[in-house]
């Protein structure tokens, strides 16, 4: 039964990303083929998982739209999440992302900067095309998300400086800079679909469950990661003492020659910093507590959709293949840790 649902859910996410493509083609043809578009469209061909433009294509099937009325805000939020990329890498100093060299070390970081501030224009300007009535919501929920991930880069940034950081402090953190765009994917496709309020809000608080889950993947996959398929530089969070589940819970747990070891790691780069860390992870048993946390997300992210179809029967009535992605992706997003 699980086997047959993530396959419906792989063969629909196929389908949307294969829509989204060509609509992404199409749309990045408006723009000239000059070396300010250059790192644009580098990064936008390297592709990655195009989750959130599926989930955006997602929500307005299964609210009763059409995938096509979802293109705006699908095309607005995949390259708002590219642009985050080209700025998080040069805050994050990363020399690797989807396999290949970062904008910023294949160019320079004035180059990184300013095709970043391009490619957020361009995401504004691709939910331009969405219907007039449905803009002004769309704008605004838009915008108010693009200001609570950049608070929540902040945060992340603050936090590698401080060794107080508490899993309360570290969970706000991870729902503004990864969740809340997941989130706002879900609401803004049941807004392209003609989904009510309720509807709307049900979705955006399954995003939200879904994106906290998704991150603390990413940090496990950060530290545990395979090098040959994660597409990153696994161990960056380490060395850049990211304030992670595991670092957090790690330096909660350790007592003596532990706690103390791991407080020697932190603020230098020496050689065999990350397999000394990791070792204490594993030690410690922080893997297993992320993916206990992660579970837990997971299981609320369901718990948003039976609630809201318990409410109102008659909500996501839309495409079976768009229902079978939700109820799938988050199966498919913690699938990734083994
Ligand atoms: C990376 O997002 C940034 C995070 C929020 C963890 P993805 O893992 O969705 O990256 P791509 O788009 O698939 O490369
Ligand atoms: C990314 O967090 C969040 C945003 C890009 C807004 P990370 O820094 O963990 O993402 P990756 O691991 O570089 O993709
Ligand atoms: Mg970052
Ligand atoms: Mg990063
Ligand atoms: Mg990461």
């Amino acid at each position: 039964m699980q086997d047959s649902v993530t396959f419906d859910a792989k063969t629909a996410m196929e389908a949307y990303r294969n829509a989204f493509e060509q609509g992404c083609s199409e749309f990045l043809k408006r723009y000239p083929e000059t070396e300010l578009y250059a790192p644009v469209r580098y990064l936008m061909a390297l592709g990655g998982k195009r989750l959130r433009p599926v989930l955006v294509m997602a929500a307005c099937e299964a609210s009763g739209g059409r995938p096509e009325e979802a293109l705006p805000a699908a095309l607005a939020v995949e390259l708002f999440h590219n642009f985050t990329l080209m700025h998080d890498d040069i805050m994050d100093d990363a020399p690797l992302r989807r396999g290949m060299p970062t904008v910023h070390e294949k160019w320079n970081d004035n180059t990184a900067v300013l095709s970043g501030d391009a490619l957020h224009v361009m995401a504004c300007e691709a939910l331009l095309d969405a219907p007039d009535k449905a803009l002004p919501d769309l704008l605004r929920t838009f915008h108010r998300t693009a200001l609570e991930v950049c608070e929540g880069q902040e945060q992340d940034m603050a936090f590698e400086s401080r060794r107080d950081v508490t899993i309360e402090e570290y969970m706000e953190m991870i729902r503004l800079k990864t969740s809340v765009l997941l989130a706002a994917a879900l609401d803004m496709g049941g807004k392209s679909g003609g989904a009510d309020d309720q509807t709307r809000e049900a979705l955006y608080e399954f995003g939200l469950h879904v994106g906290l889950a998704f991150q603390l993947q990413d940090d496990y996959l950060d530290a545990f990661g395979n090098p040959e398929n994660f597409g990153k530089q696994v161990g960056g969070d380490i060395l850049a003492d990211k304030k992670t589940f595991l670092l957090i819970r790690a330096m909660e747990k350790a007592h003596g020659a532990d706690f103390d070891g791991l407080c020697r790691e932190l603020g230098q780069r020496s050689e065999g910093k990350v397999e000394r860390v990791l070792a204490l992870y594993r030690h410690l048993g922080v893997d297993a507590e992320l993916r206990d946390a992660m579970a837990g997300q997971v299981a609320l992210a369901e718990g948003a959709l039976a609630r809201l179809k318990s409410h109102n029967p008659n909500a996501l009535k839309g495409s079976d293949s768009a229902l079978a992605l939700l109820h799938g992706v988050a199966a498919m997003v913690t699938a990734r840790l083994s």
